[in-house]
């Protein structure tokens, strides 16, 4: 697919926690990434703890707890490096982790109703959105009373997984950057999100899709296009399924520079 047009570019990416007093700085824990998405390609990263998988999906996510010292990073074509969160949302965005897994108060429906609406400027009635997550929901495998349920009614890791699922496929964005820092996902989970990206990129095979993870059991259940190595805030090896079968076999260490 290195023929599609180019959808998502981090040009090596500095960044380090924000502080406020006036100490010395810390130092970077993102040191010089780079990563380029193509329409319709999936991207997996793995990396070991405390590589720094969280502190990049921040980034992308525009979070104030991190800085970004220097490089960019590019979205259809903008550099979105200084764009808040919610112009990047608008933009065709969707980063599953930004969305407060529990809410008091609001139901699945009622976020959805107000993401779209933040998204696309869509305003659609209660009703409209329950017809347009019908399908949806038997496509993902999920009772028809999900979407009544509360935020904060005690999901399951599976259940945080299909509201978050369910949530891109409604959003329709160009590019879907989904980071699995939930330590307590089995296998069902890990499922549901494979089927989950499978479904919604049947309907729109332009999407772009980066999976921050460290599971590899998800990489067997969604066999991504392109699979990188991130070590010490670095992306040091990129390369198909033979990357994450020699993971597999030797771990991190024979990636270490
Ligand atoms: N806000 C922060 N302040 C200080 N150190 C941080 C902060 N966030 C992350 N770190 C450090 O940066 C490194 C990378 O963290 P993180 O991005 O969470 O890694 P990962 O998600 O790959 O486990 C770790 O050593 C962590 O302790
Ligand atoms: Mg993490």
């Amino acid at each position: 697919m290195s023929d599609s047009p180019t959808l998502f570019a981090v040009h090596d990416l500095h960044a380090r926690p924000t502080t406020e007093d006036d100490g010395p700085a810390p130092a970077d824990i993102l040191k010089g990434l780079n990563l380029t998405v193509n329409a319709g390609e999936v991207h997996a990263i793995m990396g070991p703890n405390g590589c720094g998988k969280s502190t990049l999906a921040s980034c992308l996510l525009a979070s104030p707890e991190y800085e970004v010292t220097s490089g960019r990073i590019e979205f259809k074509g903008d550099d979105i490096t200084d764009w808040p969160t919610d112009v990047r949302a608008k933009a065709g965005l969707f980063l599953g982790f930004q969305y407060p897994q529990e809410i008091a108060g609001v139901s699945v429906i009622q976020f959805l109703r107000q993401a779209l609406s933040a998204r696309k400027g869509i305003d659609l009635s209660v009703l409209e959105l329950r017809l347009a997550t019908m399908d949806w929901m038997k496509r993902l495998g999920m009772d028809s009373s999900f979407v009544d349920r509360y935020l904060n009614e005690g999901f399951s890791g599976g259940e945080k997984k299909r509201n978050e699922i369910m949530q891109m496929a409604i959003l329709e964005p160009d590019l879907a950057v989904l980071d699995e820092t939930d330590s307590g996902l089995d296998i069902d989970a890990l499922r549901i999100v494979a089927k989950g990206i499978r479904e919604v990129r049947a309907d729109r095979p332009t999407m772009g899709v980066v999976l921050i993870t460290h599971y590899q059991r998800l990489l067997d259940e969604l066999a991504p296009d392109h699979v990188h190595v991130m070590v010490d805030g670095r992306i040091v090896a990129s390369g198909g399924m033979e990357i994450a079968e020699k993971l597999e076999v030797s771990g991190y260490e024979s990636f270490r520079p």
